[in-house]
């Protein structure tokens, strides 16, 4: 395993809509256990492919629950219920903190890393951490969401 740059506010690459993978290899596996170094080192709730350079849909996140660290490969919203406002950040723009508003129930289908479909119910923050690490897939910021005046 590696630690990898992460991608800072103002890189074009973190605008970029990311490519399905298709490739369930080595090569995938070496960039997600990158991944999870590097979000443990940086001590954050998630991490997109996009943030450490690689235009791919891969998302990991660990919002230090029962479920431990998530790997999602692929991911897509396919429920949502309720509505959460809170303060949230992003490891690409360190020092960063404002209101978004997200769902307080969401569920995501998504392959594990062997390619397999699963899909995972999240609550609260672990709602929030699906819709921004998803959102970072499409070239999406939380900061295009916040409410003025926050
Ligand atoms: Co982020």
């Amino acid at each position: 395993m590696a630690l990898r740059e992460i991608v800072k506010y103002g890189d074009d690459i973190l605008r970029k809509k990311c490519r399905p993978v298709t490739a369930f290899d080595e090569k995938l596996h070496i960039l997600l256990d990158d991944m999870r170094e590097t979000l443990a080192k940086a001590e954050g709730a998630g991490l997109a492919a996009p943030q450490v350079g690689m235009l791919r849909r891969v998302v990991i996140i660990d919002v230090h629950d029962k479920n431990g660290v998530i790997e999602l490969i692929n991911p897509e919203i396919i429920e949502t219920e309720g509505v959460q406002c809170g303060g949230e950040g992003c490891l690409s723009l360190p020092g960063e903190w404002h209101e978004v508003e997200r769902p307080l129930k969401v569920t995501v289908k998504a392959q594990d890393r062997d390619g397999k479909e699963f899909t995972l119910t999240g609550e609260g923050l672990l709602a929030r951490a699906f819709c921004h690490e998803l959102d970072h897939l499409e070239g999406v910021l939380f900061i295009d969401r916040m409410k003025p005046e926050t």
